[in-house]
């Protein structure tokens, strides 16, 4: 059996700069030794530890969907010692990936269900990981509507500009991406906060699935408009940061009551974490 603790050699193959302060940017990695990449099978929802020699290790929400193949992404902000570590390195450096870790979106329940996709600030990274793999041939036909709610502070705040565009452009995907202010006079979508579009937006529960991934202040006022939408708190997905070390259940750093963010988690729905203490 592998141990654990032991991260997958990676090389820096592409790095974007995503947002105008140039504190979040996306990492494409690739596996030094290809059979990693088979072993490294993951599902849209899960994390991983990025290991960067004599710092340390930082839990990352793993941005790509396994319907890429090839590589594995994550979209990094600068925050501390081993993120910050990360944005000064360049292409071509070497760091190492351990997981994948903890739980995923609840991919079968989703199935022959509407979803609603609700997203702010950087946390929106393994929401992209879901909505590619959604939108993916082989896929898109297990899912009824899909419809996204995206916000962040400003347009140039907006994580994947890109594929954003991509997805106005199709029809079977429908797009609200908001920001909570902007003086761009060519700026063509929402402007309000996430919880104001998703009540604007969503009209119905009905037959749907609310997966929920934002600031703790977002989380708190998008649960009571889905609430009043008719979402039952076992059809309101979230998925939860908390501080980690081992990412696997071992070391206690992470729980709340008796569950293990990075083991039992981080994806729990409201139902679920309505049975916890309040910790999170
Ligand atoms: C399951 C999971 C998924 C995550 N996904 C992403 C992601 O996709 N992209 C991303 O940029 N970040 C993500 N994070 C947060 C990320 O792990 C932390 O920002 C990172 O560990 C900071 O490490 P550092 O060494 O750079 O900072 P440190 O030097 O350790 O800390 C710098 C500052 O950040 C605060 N901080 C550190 N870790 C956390 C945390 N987990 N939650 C809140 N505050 C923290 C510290 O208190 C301190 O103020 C995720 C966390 C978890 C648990
Ligand atoms: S991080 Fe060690 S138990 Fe969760």
């Amino acid at each position: 059996m592998k141990n654990p603790y032991l991260p997958y050699p990676v090389r820096i193959d592409e790095i974007t700069t995503e947002t105008e302060d140039k504190n979040l940017k996306t990492f494409k990695f690739v596996f030094l030794n290809p059979e990693d990449e088979k072993n490294f099978s993951y599902t849209p929802g899960q994390f991983a530890e990025l290991s960067v020699a004599g710092k340390g290790e930082i839990p990352i929400g793993i941005a790509s969907s396994p319907t890429e193949k090839g590589f594995v992404k994550f979209t990094v902000n600068k925050v501390g010692v081993v993120s910050s570590t990360l944005h000064n390195m360049s292409v071509g450096d070497t760091m190492g990936i351990r997981g994948p870790l903890g739980n995923w979106y609840p991919w079968k329940e989703m199935e022959g269900k509407n979803i609603v996709i609700i997203g702010g600030g950087f946390a929106f990274t393994t929401l992209r990981s879901s909505i590619i793999y959604m939108l993916h041939p082989d896929n898109r036909p297990k899912f009824k509507d899909i419809t996204v709610v995206y916000g962040a502070r400003t347009p140039g705040m907006l994580l994947y500009k890109e594929e954003l565009a991509a997805w106005e452009r199709r029809d079977d995907i429908n797009m609200h991406i908001t920001v909570d202010g902007t003086t761009d006079p060519d700026w063509k979508y929402n402007i309000g906060f996430v919880p104001a579009i998703t009540e604007k937006k969503i009209t119905s529960a009905d037959n749907t699935i609310a997966i929920v991934c934002g600031p703790p202040i977002m989380i708190k006022f998008t649960q009571p408009v889905l609430e009043k939408l008719g979402f039952p708190p076992e059809r309101i997905i979230l998925s939860l940061e908390m501080r980690m070390k081992c990412g696997i259940g071992i070391c206690g750093r992470c729980n709340i009551g008796d569950k293990y963010v990075c083991k039992d988690g981080p994806v729990f729905s409201l139902a679920q974490l309505k049975e916890l203490p309040p910790e999170y």
